[in-house]
């Protein structure tokens, strides 16, 4: 066993959380996280209607006893999108974690403290904003650094780095977003100043995420090398798997003078889930973190959550400890 203080505030089991992906994150998969004794959340904005989340929240209920969270992204680009009804459907349903990521999340920490939930802000790879949700009243933060799936914001600032710059500089628990896939990772986010690690890109590649069998094989096959940035020019850098499209559209980016509305058709994700639901491993610009070139299977949830907390417990026991001679 583990026990850290995020371990103990969120009355977790494990150090290990499951960050919200839209298109990824439902029920079987936050659900197999719970059981595993981690902390899962459901996406809200995968549901473009509202009542699907609350939905989505009653079959997780469905598979599982165990809590788990919602991730509410609210992102400015995205039109039509109801975040108070979400919020308000979080809070009716008694959900006892948020996950607030995309935006300045002040109104939502103060509405979900109001409700007695526990909110985790997510941070692209930069301690300014962690020191902003600190002061907004939230109760852990998560930073994403550059080796994440998704959006690692604009600073380029690895975990080796961050993590510990982050802990001389916040008093909230830390949870370290990227980068991590075994237990070496986890130790030594640990060792940086994190109390969890919040891991996409490894359970992306489970049994139970929903991804086309066809693209999860593409990206096993992948190395730390196959991935790529995108979305630079327009300061919406986006880390996902190199494959036709993204080569498209970097090409598309390096030409110069691309805005967003331009790009968005190609990057954004309806294109991907669209692609994945076709089983076209080529045809969208699928997030994908550094990790995936430490991953060469697909086991269950409860699999890669046992191994991770094994081989974490051996390094730190048997690795590092025994190198301490005097
Ligand atoms: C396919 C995919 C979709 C994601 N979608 C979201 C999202 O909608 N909102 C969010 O806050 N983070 C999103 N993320 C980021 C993850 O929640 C997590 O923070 C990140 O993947 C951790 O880095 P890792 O991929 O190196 O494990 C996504 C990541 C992936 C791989």
């Amino acid at each position: 066993m583990l026990a850290t203080r995020f371990t103990e505030m969120f009355g977790v089991r494990h150090p290990i959380v499951q960050g919200g992906m839209r298109g990824i994150a439902m029920a079987e998969l936050t659900a197999a996280v719970a059981k595993a004794g981690c902390l899962g959340f459901l996406s809200a904005h995968t549901h473009a209607d509202p009542e699907g989340l609350r939905q989505e929240i009653l079959k997780t209920r469905g598979l599982t006893t165990q809590p788990f969270g919602v991730n509410l992204t609210v992102l400015p680009n995205i039109v039509g999108r109801d975040y108070d009804a979400y919020a308000q459907i979080i809070i009716e349903m008694g959900v006892p974690f948020v996950e607030t990521a995309g935006s300045n999340p002040a109104k939502f920490i103060d509405l979900f403290k109001r409700a007695g939930i526990k909110t985790i802000h997510k941070c692209p790879s930069s301690i300014r904003f962690a020191l902003k949700a600190q002061e907004l009243g939230a109760d852990a933060v998560s930073i994403h650094g550059f080796e994440c799936g998704g959006h690692p914001g604009e600073d380029d600032l690895p975990g080796l780095v961050l993590l510990p710059a982050a802990a001389d500089k916040l008093k909230l628990p830390i949870l370290s977003s990227g980068g991590v896939a075994d237990g070496r990772g986890l130790a030594a986010i640990l060792a940086l100043g994190a109390s969890g690690a919040v891991m996409g890109t490894r359970f992306l590649l489970t049994q139970e995420s929903p991804l086309h069998p066809a693209v999860k094989a593409r990206m096993v096959a992948a190395t730390e090398r196959d991935t790529r940035m995108i979305g630079r020019s327009v300061r919406d850098s986006s880390r996902v798997l190199h494959n036709r499209l993204v080569d498209e559209i970097l090409e598309f980016e390096r030409r110069g003078g691309a805005d967003y509305h331009e790009l968005f058709p190609l990057i954004g994700a309806e294109r991907w889930i669209d692609a994945s639901h076709r089983g076209d491993p080529e045809d969208g610009a699928y997030p994908l973190g550094l990790a995936v070139g430490l991953i060469h299977d697909l086991p269950t949830v409860d699999e890669v959550v046992k191994r991770i907390i094994a081989e974490t417990t051996t390094v730190i026991q048997n690795r590092l400890a025994l190198m301490v001679t005097g």
